[in-house]
C-alpha cells in the first residue's frame, strides 16, 4: 500500500468527521466522551487540568491542514478560556507546554496575536520558574493531594520543554533554553535505565538535590515500565534534540526508541504498561499514538545520517497508526472521539476508553506521515 495515499486519505476521514464534532462542540474543552458526546473541562474548578490544550490543539492541526476557519474560531475560544488557569498560580504546574505550545504558541505561530505571544510567555517564565536549581529539574505537580511534592519531577515534563526552547527563540533570550536544557541533562541520567526504559517519578530532597527514589506513579509498579511514560520519553528526548542538536539527546532518544521497539507486541496493541500481565488486556492507545508521532520525528532527525534505523522507526510508526485506524478508530461522524482504547493510569479502575490527547497525537502523527501538520512543539 502507498503509505502517503494512505495517510492523506485517512487525514481526509479525520477532516470530515471533525467538521460535524465542531459544529456539536464549539464551546466545551473535552477530556473524554460519555455514550460518544463530548465532555466539557471549562468549569472553574476544571479550567487547570493538564490536558485542556490538546482539543485547541487539534483544531489548530486541522485549520492548518485544511483551512475552515470554525477550526480556528473554536481552538481561539478555548485558548481565551485557559485565562483563568493562566491567573490561577496553583494551577499552574509543569504541564503548561501542553496546554499553551498547543493554544497560544499554535494561534501565534499562525495568526501573528500579541495576545497569545503575551499567553505564550507568561506561561514559559511560570515554567521557568519551577526549576530547582540545586537538583537541576523543574518541579511537576503542587501539592494537589499529594502530599508535599515540591521535591518531585516526572518524565512527562520533557514534552514541555519546547515551551522554553521557543520562549528563546520569540525572545532572543537564552535563559529559558538554558532552563530547558540543564533539565533535559539531569533527566537523562536519573530517568533512563540501562535497558532504555523509563521512570515516572524521580524524588529528590528539594533544598539538596540529593536523589532519593523513583516511583512507579501511573504505571503497574516501580520497576516496570508504563506505556505512556517511555513514549514521553522517546519523544520529549527527540523534541529536545530537534531544537537544540545535543548529540547525547539523539542517543538518548534512539536509546528510549530501540527499548520500545523491542517490547511493542506482535499485534501492535500498546498495552498500558510493558510489564503488567499477558493475561490483561487493558491498553493505552494514547501511549501507541505518541511513540508513532515520536519514532516520525526522530526518523526524520536520523534520514541523512542512519537511514536504515530511520525506516525502521517510520515503518514501525505506520504500523502503529494504521492498527490504531482500522482496530481503535470509531469512524462514525456522530461519535466525538477517535480512539477506543485509552487508558489515563494503570491503576485506574476505568480503562479502555476515549482520551483526548490520543486523538490529538493520532492525527498529528498522521498529518506528520502525509506532510500536512503545522510543527507545534
Ligand atoms: N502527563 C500525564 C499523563 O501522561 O498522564
Amino acid at each position: 500500500m502507498d503509505t502517503s495515499k494512505w495517510a492523506l486519505d485517512i487525514a481526509e476521514k479525520i477532516h470530515q468527521k471533525e467538521l460535524s464534532v465542531v459544529e456539536r462542540n464549539n464551546n466545551r474543552i473535552p477530556y473524554t466522551t460519555d455514550q460518544g458526546k463530548f465532555d466539557d473541562w471549562s468549569e472553574d474548578g476544571k479550567i487547570c487540568w493538564w490536558t485542556n490544550g490538546f482539543w485547541a490543539g487539534m483544531l489548530w492541526q486541522l485549520y492548518h491542514a485544511f483551512g475552515d476557519t470554525s477550526f480556528m474560531t473554536c481552538a481561539k475560544n478555548i485558548e481565551s478560556k485557559l485565562d483563568k488557569n493562566l491567573m490561577n498560580y496553583m494551577g499552574m504546574d509543569h504541564d503548561s507546554g501542553f496546554k499553551w505550545l498547543l493554544t497560544a504558541g499554535a494561534s501565534y505561530e499562525l495568526t501573528k496575536s500579541d495576545a497569545s505571544k503575551n499567553r505564550f510567555m507568561l506561561a514559559a517564565g511560570n515554567l521557568a520558574g519551577r526549576f530547582n536549581l540545586n537538583a537541576n529539574l523543574i518541579r511537576a505537580w503542587n501539592d494537589s493531594g499529594n502530599g508535599d511534592t515540591s521535591g518531585w519531577a516526572i518524565i512527562d515534563c520533557m514534552m514541555n520543554l519546547p515551551l522554553l526552547y521557543k520562549a528563546s527563540e520569540l525572545t532572543c533570550d537564552p535563559r529559558f533554553t538554558q532552563i530547558a536544557m540543564a533539565h533535559a541533562d539531569r533527566a537523562m541520567e536519573v530517568f533512563i535505565r540501562e535497558d532504555g526504559s523509563s521512570h515516572h517519578i524521580i524524588t529528590f530532597d528539594p533544598n539538596t538535590g540529593a536523589i532519593l527514589k523513583p516511583l512507579g506513579g501511573q504505571g503497574m509498579d516501580e520497576g516496570s515500565s508504563w506505556t505512556r511514560g517511555q513514549s514521553w520519553a522517546l519523544y520529549g528526548f527527540s523534541l529536545s534534540y530537534r531544537h537544540t542538536k545535543k548529540e547525547s539527546y539523539l542517543t538518548t532518544a534512539i536509546k528510549v526508541a530501540d527499548y520500545i521497539l523491542s517490547q511493542i507486541p506482535v499485534s501492535n496493541r500498546i498495552p498500558v504498561d510493558y510489564k503488567q500481565p499477558k493475561d490483561c488486556s487493558w491498553e493505552d492507545d494514547t501511549a501507541a499514538a505518541i511513540t508513532a508521532s515520536g519514532l516520525l520525528l526522530l526518523s526524520e532527525e536520523l534520514l541523512s545520517t542512519d537511514a536504515s534505523r530511520s525506516k525502521k522507526y517510520k515503518d514501525t510508526a505506520i504500523g502503529l497508526l494504521q492498527t490504531l485506524a482500522t482496530e481503535s478508530c470509531n469512524w462514525d461522524n456522530s461519535v466525538d472521539h477517535f480512539l477506543e482504547n485509552c487508558s489515563a493510569a494503570y491503576h485506574d479502575e476505568k480503562h479502555n476508553f476515549a482520551i483526548i490527547y490520543g486523538d490529538y497525537y493520532f492525527i498529528e502523527a498522521i498529518l506528520r506521515l502525509c506532510n500536512k501538520e503545522i510543527f507545534l512543539w
